[in-house]
């Protein structure tokens, strides 16, 4: 696996596979990976010739009272995980070498922004689509892996690929979990002892709403009392938002029909994490969540 930390050569050697006919496959990451990263590593490997992961934590999509210079930078780790998951080449880059000048041009995705995590993180999506343009530019034609698991970030370089005609074909992939519900997520690593026992209750959460919506409830705003009475059932948490929105649009509707996408947001301590789940109205008395219910899938075959 090879390792670069320049931008014209990471771009070289991309654009040296593509011109010997290997297909290639981007997982943008922030390091301190963990098997959610290592799930799209493996699927851009079953999907393309060439896999190449980015490793950049990004100044620009944190707040100024946010974590960027606590959040995990474990280089070394990253490069063994990334190696065994299958990826080709690792690009590393400094903030100096992303940003060499001050940023003048950004990318903003207007409406998908305005909500959820939008609302609660002021600028964090113009920082992520503006990093997210600039590693596609970078990588040139290729497929983007993305998880689930940041089910609004996904929508939004979704929307931004398509609507800046990127030669990007961008592909989410299923949330990673533990076996006891609770998502993978690199700032897990800053919970404590207790409140790593409380963190489950946030997929138990969702799992509640979208029992809710798979017993025939349409109103959002039940579905959303829903999950709410679950995480008032753990004091250490602190909702910051549940919704039950259009899996598409990420809109609240007047009444859920089709897909609907749950997300949840609360602060555990000091620290604030985020998780989703999909779930389809009932049209029959047969139906289901979206999501398996077992814990700990990985990406294949999504
Ligand atoms: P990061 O948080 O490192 O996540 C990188 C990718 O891994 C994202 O697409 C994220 O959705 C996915 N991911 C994280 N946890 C996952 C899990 N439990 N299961 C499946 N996939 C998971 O997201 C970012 O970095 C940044 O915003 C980035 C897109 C790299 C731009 O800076």
């Amino acid at each position: 696996m090879e390792l670069v930390t320049s931008v014209a050569d990471f771009s070289a050697a991309l654009d040296a596979h593509r011109a010997a006919g290997r297909s290639v496959g981007l997982v943008p990451t922030m390091g301190a990976l963990h098997d959610g990263h290592a799930s799209l590593i493996r699927r851009a490997g079953a999907d393309c010739d060439v896999v190449a992961v980015t490793i950049f934590v990004n100044p620009l999509q944190f707040g100024p009272a946010e974590d960027f210079d606590a959040y995990p930078r474990t280089l070394d780790a990253d490069l063994a995980v990334a190696g065994a998951a299958g990826a080709s080449i690792v690009c590393a880059p400094s903030v100096a070498e992303m940003y060499p000048a001050p940023v003048l041009t950004t990318v903003h995705v207007a409406g998908l922004t305005d909500t959820l995590e939008g609302a609660s993180r002021p600028s964090h999506f113009d920082g992520v689509a503006t990093v997210v343009a600039k590693l596609f530019s970078m990588a040139g034609r290729c497929r983007a892996y993305f998880g689930e698991k940041d089910y609004q970030q996904l929508a939004v370089v979704r929307r931004m690929s398509a609507d800046l005609s990127m030669p990007v074909e961008v592909i989410g992939c299923p949330t990673v979990r533990e076996p006891d519900g609770l998502a993978l997520s690199s700032r897990n690593a800053y919970l404590s002892a207790d409140e790593r026992a409380a963190a489950p209750t946030l997929h138990a959460a969702l799992r509640a709403g979208a029992a809710a919506v798979e017993a025939g409830e349409t109103d959002p705003a039940a579905v959303r009392a829903a999950m709410g009475a679950v995480v008032a059932t753990e004091p250490r948490l602190r909702l910051d938002y549940a919704e039950a929105v259009d899996a598409a649009t990420l809109a609240v509707p007047a009444r859920l029909a089709g897909e609907v996408r749950l997300l949840i947001a609360a602060r555990l301590g000091a620290t604030r994490l985020i998780d989703n789940l999909g779930v389809t109205v009932p049209t029959s008395p047969t139906h289901g969540a979206t999501e398996p219910r077992k814990a700990g899938h990985a990406c294949a075959g999504a």
